[in-house]
């Protein structure tokens, strides 16, 4: 099993700690931000046990004067990201996603409900669907487990996506940044990938399987994908960087959206 990890890329960053022994991972979170995981966590939790489409990683232990929350050691887990530059990341799983998203728009419920900051949030929530958000829903954070064969969610620090402590908002938010990162987590290409597109469509399919409209994907699209890389510059110090990193995809990102083909994905809704 272990060789079969290290074909993929995994990267495990410094706040980070595996004891494989113990069966335990140790994760460093700020302050400001550790009660959230903790709180977001057991209830996404909670909820995978309600369900066979995705996995959460139980908290086992939780220290708030040294900022480390203890969760239990899922083995043989590989990020989304590193299925696709292997060429691995099929229909059927990023479908799995889709549904599984869904699932936690649908059912997760916390206690404390804080609106995402207006200026971030472009879609009234009022007028939109919205739902308690993952927040930073993306191919390195949507993880998949080899052995089980099933879809693995980490990372429910739902605030560190935003500047301020937003769990609350338009649910499109979290289906255009998991699309975005499609186009962005790859090796980047200046050609538009078809491939790419197929998955993005795969994974809207999954979401909207029982039958709701997406009705204003594509307008909302547009727009998230240039503020996913207004968002992605202020937060680093390398602004540059990161320009010259997203530029491309987020054109690629843009001409996704520029043809969203609305028929695509309603199709399944046909009797
Ligand atoms: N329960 C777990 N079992 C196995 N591996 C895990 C577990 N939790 C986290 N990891 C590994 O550690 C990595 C980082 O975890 P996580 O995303 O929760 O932390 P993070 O500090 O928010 O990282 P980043 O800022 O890079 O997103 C994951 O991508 C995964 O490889
Ligand atoms: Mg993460």
């Amino acid at each position: 099993m272990q060789k079969e990890v290290k074909k993929y890329k995994v990267f495990i960053p410094k706040s980070v700690e595996i004891n494989k022994e113990e069966q335990i991972i140790v994760k460093k979170v700020e302050a400001s931000k550790i009660e959230l995981e903790i709180e977001v966590t057991k209830l996404a939790y909670q909820l995978s046990q309600k369900t066979d489409l995705f996995t959460v990683p139980e908290i086992v232990a939780a220290d708030l004067a040294n900022g480390t929350i203890t969760y239990r050691y899922l083995e043989n887990i590989v990020p989304l990201s590193a299925l696709l530059i292997n060429g691995e990341l099929t229909a059927e799983i990023i479908n799995n996603v889709g549904k599984s998203i869904r699932f936690v728009h649908q059912n997760l419920v916390l206690t404390q409900k804080k609106s995402l900051d207006k200026s971030y949030d472009f879609l009234d929530p009022t007028q939109y669907r919205s739902a308690f958000l993952h927040g930073d829903f993306t191919l390195n954070n949507v993880q998949y487990d080899l052995t089980a064969k099933k879809i693995v969610i980490l990372d429910w620090s739902t605030s560190t996506s935003f500047g301020k402590a937003g769990n609350w908002g338009v649910v499109y938010w979290d289906l255009s940044k998991f699309i975005s990162s499609i186009f962005i987590s790859a090796k980047v290409s200046l050609f538009y990938r078809k491939e790419y597109e197929n998955l993005a469509y795969q994974f809207i399919k999954g979401y909207t399987s029982n039958q709701e409209e997406l009705l204003v994907l594509k307008k909302f699209g547009k727009k998230s994908s240039s503020f996913e890389m207004k968002l992605d510059a202020e937060n680093s110090p390398q602004k540059l960087y990161y320009y010259y990193r997203r530029y491309i995809p987020w054109r690629q990102c843009a001409y996704f959206w520029s043809k969203f083909d609305f028929k695509k994905v309603m199709k399944i809704k046909l009797p």
